[in-house]
């Protein structure tokens, strides 16, 4: 089963169980705490706090997330910097019992992954926060004997908030057991050993709690659940290799390498699996609009990229070898992420700048660091010199790859970042102190233009609400831009849309057309708006008080809406003035998001 497989069967299934896809949150955090996203459930945190969520209370989606946490990890077989997290979320809907039903249910039938390779974590209790026996019960119901099911504490088994403030709660956690023999630890060889027999598949996250920026925790008002598992990991399960870096989201990658080096896959691992996961960082990071930098997330993409730089020249690889991986990268993943490939250049360019510009100054500042380090160690002054005249960052891999001590790491780390408030205030000056604002520019449109885009907008929630009649009640609005022209829609769906369907909802449209329904205007509170079926765009932040647009026939006792939708309007005032609609193009935009255009006519 191939990782696009994987991806589609774990939101069709989270789908026919009432969940509505939501397409993955940029990689950069809008948490102003926290630089990358993390987590799936990132962008969903108002709505374990009590904000309506526009998608119901049940979603799931496959989240693009960065960690730098795990920078020093890869190279071993299962961390890597940036990876997709495939996630089911509720929001005071179900909580433990349904949660651990579902995901039994999908390893089991749709991943052919048998109860006898799972093993369970649960929460054990501490300090103020109780044991939490309902799970280790439920998983015990659901056939994993009591033998394979440990208690731990916060450290293992508790998750969040991310950033400063935030849900957070208790985690039950699915390990796959990859070897049936313990290590030397024998009976003591569980979850969580370290030794590589288990690899911790699923985090399952029963949202009860908040955390507060004083680090006080209170209950919730309402529970949630936030769950995550690692794409590539499921793919290493799935596809019983060894490691993540054997399965089909990798192996393009290495295989590259391989062509371009004498040295071996199986002798110099580390190097090939560092290179491969930096570099699907990296074009990940400049894929959005990060640019290589001193300080923040341009200096997180600086760093794995020129990690990846140093570890090609420990290859022997060619020169613009990088390049021509961050191309393959974006073969791997333009379909699902087609922002890689209206993107292509600029990250190419990145990539290939720092490639020139970092190569030359890593030949003369690896002589330095070798001199320096004839001596047996390096220190933090000598390191930071390095750092400012070769921009070579001297970190514990390389003083380890060099069998050398680091002495006074802490002082180079503090230069480092003295360094980074330097650079800051420099940017912050530059802009004069307030950022960048955005200009909004408007260009007078005619009468007779304005006029079709108003058409297309009525036609765009005839649109919206016939594809949900057709498809599914999972179709939400992902996205929408209108020109005089034609109407593009941007949705959640799992899959292509057939010619038969395609066909569907075109007629439904037209029908609705016929009909002359009567589009209604009315000013209501958000929260009534999406009682009251409204349907919202997910990504807008909508006031307290919005605009809801109802197209139906006000003649019909019931009053029965066809559409109802939060928007800022304008609209056309009768359904029959909208002409002939018709698609014109259907095409993937995102994991699990499809895209349309489609005109007037
Ligand atoms: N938010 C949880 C995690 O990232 C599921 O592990």
């Amino acid at each position: 089963m191939d990782s696009y497989t994987i991806r589609k069967k774990f939101l069709d299934f989270f789908i026919k169980h009432r969940h509505t896809i939501v397409p993955s949150s940029s990689l950069l955090s809008e948490d102003s705490t926290v630089l990358f996203t993390t987590a799936g459930m990132q962008q969903f945190k108002d709505y374990y706090l009590g904000k309506i969520s526009p998608y119901g209370k049940r979603v799931v989606s496959v989240q693009k997330c960065f960690r730098t946490s795990d920078i020093e990890d890869v190279g071993d077989e299962q961390h890597l910097t940036f990876l997709e997290m495939l996630g089911n979320f509720s929001f005071n809907d179900y909580f433990k019992e349904r949660a651990i039903e579902f995901a039994r249910e999908l390893l089991n039938s749709e991943f052919q992954i048998p109860n006898s390779k799972l093993w369970i974590t649960v929460f054990k209790g501490e300090k103020e926060i109780s044991e939490d026996k309902e799970s280790r019960e439920i998983w015990q119901r659901l056939g994993i004997p009591k033998e394979k099911i440990y208690g731990f504490g916060k450290e293992e088994n508790f998750w969040g908030p991310t950033g400063d403030e935030g849900p957070c709660g208790p985690t039950t956690e699915i390990h796959y057991e990859l070897r049936d023999k313990p290590c030397e630890k024998g009976k003591n060889c569980i979850p969580n050993c370290g030794c590589g027999r288990f690899i911790e598949l699923w985090n399952i996250v029963f949202n009860e709690y908040y955390h507060d920026r004083k680090n006080n925790l209170t209950l919730l008002k309402k529970k949630g659940v936030d769950t995550g598992m690692g794409l590539e990991r499921l793919a290493m399960v799935i596809q019983k290799k060894p490691s993540i870096f054997e399965t089909d989201l990798f192996t393009p990658l290495i295989k590259e390498i391989e062509k371009n080096t004498s040295k071996s896959y199986d002798q110099n691992k580390r190097a090939y699996r560092i290179i491969a996961d930096h570099i699907n960082g990296s074009v990940f990071l400049a894929g959005e609009g990060v640019l290589p930098s001193n300080v923040a997330e341009g200096y997180v993409l600086r760093r794995v990229l020129r990690k990846a730089i140093r570890f090609g020249k420990s290859l022997n690889l060619p020169k613009h070898s990088l390049v021509s991986l961050a191309k393959i990268v974006i073969e791997l993943y333009q379909d699902i992420y087609p922002e890689l490939q209206s993107k292509q250049t600029d990250i190419l360019t990145i990539v290939q700048n720092e490639e020139e510009k970092f190569g030359k100054a890593l030949e003369k500042g690896m002589k330095e660091f070798k001199k320096l380090s004839e001596k047996g160690y390096i220190t933090g002054e000598e390191a930071f010199r390095l750092y400012e005249t070769h921009s070579v960052l001297v970190d514990e891999e390389l003083t380890e790859e060099y069998g050398i001590e680091f002495r006074n790491k802490e002082g180079f780390e503090q230069a480092i970042k003295k360094h980074q408030e330097i650079s800051r205030a420099g940017v912050e000056k530059k802009f004069g102190g307030v950022g960048i604002s955005k200009y909004e520019v408007r260009i007078k449109k005619s009468e007779e233009e304005i006029k079709k885009i108003t058409k297309l907008h009525t036609a765009t929630h005839l649109f919206h609400q016939a594809l949900r009649e057709v498809l599914g009640k999972h179709v939400k609005q992902m996205g929408s831009n209108i020109t005089e022209e034609r109407l593009r829609f941007d949705f959640s769906h799992p899959q292509k849309m057939t010619l038969e369907e395609i066909k569907k909802v075109e007629d439904l449209v037209n029908q609705k057309i016929k009909e002359d329904l009567t589009v209604e205007k009315k000013e209501m509170k958000y929260d009534e708006a999406i009682k009251s079926g409204a349907l919202a765009f997910f990504k807008e932040k909508y006031p307290e008080v919005v605009t809801v647009y109802s197209i139906g026939d006000p003649s019909n006792p019931s009053d029965k809406y066809f559409s109802r939708e939060i928007c800022g309007g304008p609209h056309a005032e009768e359904t029959s003035e909208l002409g002939n609609f018709k698609i014109n193009k259907e095409e993937s935009c995102g994991a699990g998001v499809r895209r349309i255009k489609a005109i007037l006519e």
